[in-house]
């Protein structure tokens, strides 16, 4: 797994936007898999600002977004579908058909998992897979557990997650759906590329335990050790626990 530390939040941004701008350049039909959260937010700025400077073409890329709450339709303002839309979609020039997201309103939500894993293979697979981490080492909705599902699939928030989504349903974590529906890691993992971003104090113990632990259910995190091309792009302070063994 390679580690990239930079000096601070903006760096790593500008430096992974230019990266992904750079890709599309030899590669426009890239397929990209999507995080929400707040990690990613400076990301998608920084994206954006490519893109109005003519230095990033989304027009023939396709995308996948890891997560949705169950219940929320996609204009609601705490959907991640409106996340997406706010932080990205409005700021680059996808082409909206390309823009694929789990439905939370589907009548059967065991058969959207199924039409979303089939619509990721008849893209050709996601090539370029961006991820945040959780606290508890949560990726996407797999929440920590003993056993994991492998492809995408509905899940139980942890309260901790419900919490840490909150404000999205304005500040009140009641609000919070009790389920979602998410990628699982086996379909994370089927990704040629990885790149996890983490920033903060907060995340340099998950961070420590995803590159030193043991791979195991109770970190989900920690299944993408078994990826042949995986970086983990960090800012100092989610770096500051590396050196010590989890
Ligand atoms: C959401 C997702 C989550 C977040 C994680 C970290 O689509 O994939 O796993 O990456 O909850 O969230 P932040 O970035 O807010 O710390």
């Amino acid at each position: 797994m390679k580690t990239t530390i930079f000096k601070d939040e903006r760096t790593l941004a500008r430096t992974l936007a230019v990266q992904i701008a750079a890709a599309l350049g030899p590669r426009p039909t890239s397929i990209l898999g999507l995080p929400t959260g707040r990690t990613p937010i400076r990301l998608y700025r920084e994206l954006g600002t490519l893109h109005a400077h003519a230095q990033a073409d989304f027009s023939q890329a396709t995308t996948f977004n890891l997560d949705e709450f169950l219940g929320i339709p996609p204009e609601h303002p705490g959907s991640y579908r409106s996340f997406m839309q706010e932080h990205l979609f409005s700021k680059v020039n996808l082409q909206p058909e390309r823009i694929n997201f789990l439905s939370g309103v589907a009548p059967d939500p065991d058969a959207e998992c199924r039409r979303y894993e089939a619509a990721i293979e008849a893209a050709g697979g996601i090539d370029l897979q961006l991820l945040g981490i959780g606290t508890n080492g949560h990726i996407g909705f797999n929440e920590p557990a003993r056993e994991l599902a492998g492809p995408t699939h509905r899940v139980t928030l942890k309260a901790s997650t419900r919490r840490a989504n909150a404000a999205l349903f304005g500040g009140d974590a009641e609000q919070v759906p009790r389920e979602a529906l998410s990628m699982g890691m086996a379909t994370i993992l089927h990704a040629k590329r990885i790149v996890l971003i983490a920033t903060g104090k907060s995340k340099a113990r998950c961070i420590a335990r995803l590159v030193n632990g043991p791979i195991t259910p109770k970190l989900p995190a920690s299944f993408l050790q078994v990826h042949r091309d995986v970086e983990l792009m960090l800012d100092a302070a989610a770096a500051e626990a590396l050196a010590v063994r989890a």
